[in-house]
């Protein structure tokens, strides 16, 4: 499929599946060297994340564990500026090593938010993955260590990514048409 319409917005593909999947494996590499024998605890951010948290676990080879919050930032195509907290940490970070993964990182408040969450438990580390950015918006305002593709600003959707909750099950990811 080249184009596909959610809520009759046209969609184009800009990156295929296999593109996605070379990505995740070069996040993994690093992450299992730069982690090589210490325990790692994995903080999604859901519900974007999903897709990529299941490729990217399957890669990991250190002892890991996983932790789910789930978010929400985004109304339509643009960053609301306001982040919601639906479901919260269960478990202590506290002296663990944690990696937040996020689907896509855009303005950077969802990370911002994240990030000051994980470190209110006194964390022995924190690093973030993110499978796509958009540079010209985030501006580098934290250090993002891992880093799968950098893209336009564009709005996009597909490989969990939704517009108003379309579209997440597409396995290859497609740019809003202008
Ligand atoms: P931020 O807080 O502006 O950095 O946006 C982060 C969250 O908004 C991501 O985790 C996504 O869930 C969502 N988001 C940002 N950009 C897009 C996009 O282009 N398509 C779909 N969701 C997006
Ligand atoms: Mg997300």
């Amino acid at each position: 499929m080249s184009t596909v319409v959610l809520h009759e917005k046209e969609f184009e593909l800009m990156i295929p599946k296999s593109e996605i999947k070379e990505s995740i494996k070069k996040m993994a590499e690093q992450i299992n060297a730069d982690y090589d024998g210490k325990e790692l605890v994995v903080v999604g951010v859901l519900d974007g994340v999903f897709m990529v948290l299941a490729a990217l676990m399957k890669k990991i080879t250190v002892n890991v564990s996983l932790e789910l919050v789930k978010l929400k930032s985004y109304e339509g195509q643009s960053s609301t500026g306001n982040v919601k907290k639906l479901l919260g940490l269960t478990s202590s970070l506290e002296g663990k090593n944690v990696l937040v993964v996020e689907d896509i990182i855009d303005t950077g408040h969802t990370l911002s938010y994240i990030l000051d969450l994980v470190n209110s438990h006194q964390p022995a580390s924190v690093e973030t993955a993110t499978l796509l950015i958009k540079p010209d918006v985030f501006q580098d305002k934290f250090p993002v260590r891992y880093q799968g593709m950098a893209i336009p600003n564009k709005f996009v959707v597909g490989f969990g990514m939704d517009y108003d909750g379309q579209g997440r099950q597409l396995p290859d990811i497609y740019a809003a048409k202008e």
